[in-house]
């Protein structure tokens, strides 16, 4: 009886960390600054976003994410990101702060997964992939362009 329970606990411990394990996460997307750049645009303190998306951002594309621009339709391997700063006003202009965070959306097996990195760090995630199915994913939904909301104006 004993040797039941040991043999057992082990299999429950092994089963609830398969099962909170979680998704895999976003790697950081190196060399982001370089891809193609899709807009930019700053969201003010009267708008509704602002005290999560508040700020100047920048979007930016990958090549793969480039071709879904032009149909609509993103291929495996799409990554764009929403790189969010702080505004700073510097006589009359406003210019780009403390980098706030960024987002990140990735194509894989023809869904999208969504993360966001902390201020300007490359490993300490603020929106886990689960936690960015609910933070993320059902805004980006509403999207009829395969949860893309940016257009690319070259
Ligand atoms: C309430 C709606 C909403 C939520 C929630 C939201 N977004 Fe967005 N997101 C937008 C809108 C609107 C844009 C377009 C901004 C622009 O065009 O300047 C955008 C743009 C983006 C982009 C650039 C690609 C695109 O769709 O234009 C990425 C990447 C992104 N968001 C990631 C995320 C991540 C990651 C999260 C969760 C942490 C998130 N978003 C949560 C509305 C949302």
């Amino acid at each position: 009886m004993a040797a039941y329970r040991y043999l057992i606990a082990p299999m429950a411990l092994a089963l609830v960390a398969s099962a909170t394990a979680g998704a895999e996460e976003i790697a950081f997307p190196d060399g982001y600054r370089t891809w193609t750049h899709i807009r930019s645009a700053i969201v003010g303190p009267t708008s509704t976003a602002f005290a999560r998306f508040g700020g100047m951002h920048s979007i930016y594309a990958n090549p793969t994410a480039m071709k879904g621009y032009g149909t609509g339709k993103f291929p495996d391997g799409s990554v764009i990101v929403f790189d969010n700063h702080e505004t700073l006003t510097f006589q009359g202009a406003e210019l780009p702060g403390r980098r706030r965070f960024i987002d990140v959306m990735v194509k894989t097996n023809g869904s999208w997964t969504f993360g966001e990195f902390s201020g300007d760090s490359r490993t300490e995630r603020s929106v886990t992939v689960t936690q960015g199915q609910t933070q993320c994913a059902a805004c980006h939904a509403k999207t009829p362009t395969d949860h893309v909301y940016s257009q690319y104006n070259p």
